[in-house]
């Protein structure tokens, strides 16, 4: 069993795709969501999230992006949860993505690609600890 977090960013919000993004993931068997807020992120929160980028080019407009707007943080528990999501998502590149795909059916540019999955346990655990301390 694993656990992921699980982001769908403000272009997912303003465009009312929360609900049908939710729902491909509710669908897979075996897979809950155990913990969900809706909320803008702050600097601080985002500095942690992506300290990781800092110095990437892609690394300050992301920042802003994912400040424009709220944000539906999750954790979603479930066999294999975390390579799961990032194939339900897609790739990075919503061009790349393949039709039937979050990204393939609904991304076309890169930094608003609607969602953002843990890339390993590693990975979810430190995030589960930002976006939801209590649950670390
Ligand atoms: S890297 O350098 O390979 O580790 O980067 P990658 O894993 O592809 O992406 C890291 C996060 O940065 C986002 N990203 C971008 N945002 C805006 N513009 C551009 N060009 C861009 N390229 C990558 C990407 O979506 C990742 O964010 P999350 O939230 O994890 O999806």
């Amino acid at each position: 069993m694993q656990r992921t977090l699980v982001l769908l960013k403000p272009d997912a919000v303003r465009r009312g795709l929360t609900g049908e993004i939710i729902s491909r993931i509710e669908r897979k068997a075996g897979w809950s969501i155990t913990a969900l807020e809706l909320r803008t992120l702050d600097q601080g929160t985002l500095e942690q999230h992506y300290g990781e980028h800092k110095g990437k080019p892609f690394y300050e407009p992301l920042v802003a992006f994912m400040a424009s707007g709220p944000v539906v943080s999750m954790i979603v528990e479930g066999e294999r949860v975390i390579e799961g999501i990032r194939r339900l998502a897609g790739p990075t590149d919503p061009i790349e993505a393949q039709p039937g795909s979050i990204r393939g059916d609904f991304g076309v540019i890169t930094r608003e690609n609607l969602i953002h999955a843990s890339d390993s346990e590693e990975s979810a655990e430190r995030e589960i600890k930002i976006f939801f301390p209590g649950r670390g």
